[in-house]
């Protein structure tokens, strides 16, 4: 394959994988029996990808976090019906940066997602090929991809969406890493890049190491931030996204491991002396192109739209509508820079945090309640965590024309009516 043209073939299949040994549950999967393969692309590319349907259900395949034209967006409009296929093309537009997909089907989403269907995206640029002295990025050696999902169990080992699910959002007990319930790793390398995808339906999840060292994150959803940010935990909405560097270097002997929430998740063992796989610790800056502190005056006059995020279960709305498919309830101009509020309204209905995510755009976070965002969500958003009560402020525009959407990433109170077309013109 050239540089410059790429050609990927993704099937969404049934499948049997066995969560616990013996016991074979039903689930879904791109090209295999659960999760899918990583699609690797490179700014500027130009990309066909043919989307096959083999199960026995409609399905739609979505490039989450990516810009391109509607037609090849895959919302809800871009059935492709079961037992067939079709090409979508696109180039890419996106900076280096890792992405998913998904399906987003219109009310089987949510149970296509829990039972198996996600897959990554890693999307590379002149700027990660210049940064690769400074990180990880053998893939499965030093650089390694971690889709963070949880999941109940049934008759003993069965993930069966139907029986679980909830309208707030289907959850579980267990935590499944690269769809395996335990996970462990053995290195010799100084330096590891972990990329973690929240690929739950509706769960943030916090990351910590068990001896609370200090990691350092240098990527949000849409590119690499500014700097490498030293942090001892961080939490991810569903959809979120993050690459975190590890340095082994001071670690004890005994097994170091990557805590989500209460779940000791990855187990990661040195084994024999470090090889210093990389330079991490000369890296002065992700980008040549430095992401610069947005602040109110700059966009004053830029037209505004609030996004009021309402009610839970059956009763969620967005500004007091629900969905309807192919209804465009708001109207942008391409190319366009627009501020929008996103409430989580605060009402005496029982709140929850909302995961709001946007088709068509990597925006840039200008404030929570008014203040200046986190440092770690001043880079490159595609879905960002509003919690209870609060209002975030973001600077979006959309490189292309047609109908997308905007949501709530729970998936449940997606199918439910939290998201909305807009048309860009
Ligand atoms: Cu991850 Cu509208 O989707
Ligand atoms: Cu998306
Ligand atoms: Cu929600």
């Amino acid at each position: 394959q050239s540089e410059e043209k790429v050609h990927y073939h993704i099937t969404a299949q049934e499948g049997e994988t066995e969560y616990f040994p013996g016991i074979k549950s039903p689930s879904k999967g791109y090209n295999g029996n659960v999760l899918g393969p990583v699609m690797r692309l490179r700014k500027g590319q130009e990309v066909t990808i043919t989307t096959e349907n083999q199960l026995e259900q409609p399905a739609t395949y979505h490039w989450h976090g990516l810009m391109l034209p509607a037609e090849a967006d895959g919302g809800p409009m871009r059935v492709v019906e079961p037992h067939s296929q079709t090409d979508v093309h696109f180039d890419v537009k996106n900076e280096a940066a890792t992405c998913w997909f998904h399906p987003h089907t219109y009310l089987l989403s949510p149970e296509q997602l829990y039972q198996g269907l996600a897959g990554l995206i890693y999307i590379e640029d002149e700027n990660s090929d210049q940064l690769k002295k400074h990180l990880p990025h053998e893939h499965g050696v030093d650089d390694i991809p971690l889709i963070v999902q949880d999941r109940y169990f049934v008759e003993d080992g069965v993930v069966d969406y139907e029986q679980v699910f909830s309208i707030d959002g289907t959850r579980g007990d267990h935590l499944l890493l690269n769809g395996a319930l335990m996970t462990k790793f053995n290195t010799h390398k100084r330096f590891l890049r972990l990329r973690l995808l929240n690929a739950s339906n509706r769960t943030n999840f916090k990351f910590a190491f068990n001896d609370q060292s200090q990691f350092f994150q240098i990527a949000s959803d849409g590119g690499f931030l500014n700097y490498p940010l030293g942090m001892k935990s961080l939490i991810l909405g569903a959809a979120e996204r993050a690459e975190i560097v590890i340095d082994l270097k001071d670690t004890e002997e005994e097994p170091l491991y990557l805590m989500v929430n209460d779940f000791k998740a990855l187990e990661i063992s040195k084994t024999g002396s470090l090889e210093e796989n990389v330079d991490f610790s000369y890296i002065y800056s992700l980008r040549e192109d430095l992401l610069n502190t947005i602040y109110p005056e700059e966009v004053a006059d830029l037209p505004f739209h609030h996004i009021l995020f309402q009610g839970t279960d059956e009763r969620v709305a967005v500004n007091g509508r629900k969905f309807q498919q192919g209804r465009a309830d708001e109207t942008y101009k391409k190319d366009q820079y627009y501020v929008w509020r996103i409430i989580n309204q605060k009402d005496d209905i029982e709140n929850m945090p909302h995961p709001f995510h946007a088709h068509d755009t990597q925006f840039r976070i200008l404030a929570r309640n008014g203040k200046l965002p986190y440092k770690n969500e001043m880079g490159y958003k595609d879905t960002l965590v509003v919690n209870k009560g609060e209002a975030v402020d973001i600077l979006v525009k959309f490189p292309d024309t047609g109908l997308f959407m905007h949501h709530c990433h729970n998936l449940e109170h997606q199918e439910h009516g939290m998201m909305t077309h807009f048309e860009v013109e």
